[in-house]
């Protein structure tokens, strides 16, 4: 397995290139179901969890083409199964998204249920009962979901909590239903906002996106479309959290930072100086930064996948500070790993109190998810000495290249493959 070697110290200075959001692109992809015609993406990132979504695709026997390094197109003209394997489900949970398209245009899916995860036990019990008041008939069979539907009907949907992909299978699901579906307490994610758009680029008629009432009227048929992915707003919130720890200048650019307000003010008040173009982000950090509370929220509040990555800053920065983790319940994995760094953290139930410390000390740890890799990346940038994050396999499913964009930021950071 992979490691990452880390030699901290070093300050940040230059820019790089936001790739494109993980999350929006792995619904996309999926809604490329919904239609026998070519739907071609660019801005698709090159991660591990979007090569898994292509080998899912391909399974079902849709033609997928990586034409270029950020061009991705697929043609869901002869599809040869409408079943996701527990073997590439158990790897990604976000394979449940082929659920809503297969049971929408094909009448019937049989989908492995994702199981849970390290950061928590991630039910899929709204998609369900969603597609169930849409018409369809579905149940739990041998660790599947079987879904079978003439024809789905529209109808008004409120999830028990905001779910991401929930809204995003059940969005799916509505567009080629009869009549018309109202999704209540919907996510507002700009991810969501991105399937969305793309959905209206494909013929389906959806209007609300962005907000909590999504209203959705089916259409008979989708045709293809091309679609540009909007930046990784959690990659750039992590890059904003590499230079408020190590210190120094960056630019991003090909960034959103119209959709990561409440990241960039809560940075702002941690001391980082920063200024916003339409598609750019300067940020610069000169001094200690300050310790900032926050708790996670659905968008537009602060997002849990950040919420690994700040608290990486505030294990070095100037005070005390209490982070409340309000969407997952296990989503502290990082904290053994931070303690092992010298960083000082209790955990009570779903809050960390962090006490800044002056320094940090580098030694080998553990990435447990995705996000939790991305924070100890970011705090053996601050640590003195060498940091080796091991299981970086985590880290590479959404960041892309991460660490050829923080050298060529002047870290010193080298990926050590076994
Ligand atoms: C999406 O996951 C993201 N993944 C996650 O990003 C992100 O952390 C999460 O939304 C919250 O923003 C993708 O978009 C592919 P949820 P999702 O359904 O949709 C509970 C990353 O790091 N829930 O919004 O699976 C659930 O347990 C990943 O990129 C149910 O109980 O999250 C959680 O407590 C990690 N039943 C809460 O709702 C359900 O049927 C929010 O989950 C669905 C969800």
């Amino acid at each position: 397995m992979d490691k990452l070697r880390i030699t901290g110290g070093r300050t940040l200075k230059g820019e790089i290139d936001i790739s494109g959001a993980k999350n929006a692109a792995l619904p996309i992809l999926c809604a490329g179901l919904l239609t026998a015609d070519t739907v071609t993406l660019t801005n698709v990132p090159k991660l591990n969890d979007i090569a898994t979504t292509l080998k899912l695709l391909g399974q079902l026997g849709v033609r997928t083409d990586r034409a270029s390094d950020d061009t991705v197109s697929i043609t869901a003209d002869q599809l040869t199964a409408l079943e996701a394997p527990y073997e590439l489900v158990k790897t990604m949970r976000a394979s449940i998204l082929v659920l809503g398209p297969l049971l929408s245009r094909f009448g019937e899916a049989r989908v492995s249920l994702p199981g849970g995860c390290a950061i928590g036990q991630r039910p899929v019990d709204q998609h369900i009962q969603g597609l169930a008041a849409l018409g369809a008939d579905i149940k739990i069979e041998h660790g599947f979901v079987v879904a079978r539907a003439k024809k789905l009907k529209g109808a008004v949907v409120r999830t028990d909590m905001v779910t991401v992909t929930g809204t995003e299978n059940l969005m799916m699901a509505a567009v080629l239903a009869d009549g018309q579906t109202i999704l209540e307490n919907a996510a507002r994610e700009p991810e969501v906002v991105d399937l969305a758009e793309l959905l209206i680029k494909m013929g389906a008629r959806i209007k609300g996106h962005g907000t909590d009432r999504i209203v959705i009227e089916g259409v008979a048929s989708l045709h293809g479309a091309t679609h540009d992915v909007i930046p990784d707003r959690i990659e750039a919130g992590s890059f904003l959290c590499a230079v408020g720890v190590a210190g120094g200048d960056i630019m991003l650019r090909r960034a959103a930072p119209a959709t990561m307000g409440a990241t960039i003010s809560k940075l702002q008040e941690a001391g980082l100086t920063i200024q916003t173009g339409d598609d750019w982000i300067q940020a610069s950090m000169h001094k200690r930064p300050k310790a900032v509370d926050f708790r996670t929220h659905e968008y537009p509040g602060f997002a849990t996948d950040m919420q690994a990555q700040l608290m990486a800053l505030n294990t070095i920065a100037d005070g005390t500070s209490v982070i409340a983790e309000t969407i997952f319940e296990n989503r502290f994995m990082h904290v053994q790993e931070l303690l092992r760094l010298g960083a000082n953290i209790d955990i009570d139930g779903h809050t960390a109190v962090v006490r800044g410390v002056d320094r940090l000390s580098g030694a080998t740890v553990m990435a447990t998810d995705l996000r939790a890799s991305a924070s100890l990346v970011i705090a053996g940038l601050a640590a003195e000495g060498e940091t080796l994050v091991e299981r970086i396999y985590h880290l590479d499913r959404g960041y892309e290249r991460m660490e050829h964009k923080l050298r060529a930021l002047g870290a010193q950071i080298e990926r050590i493959s076994s």
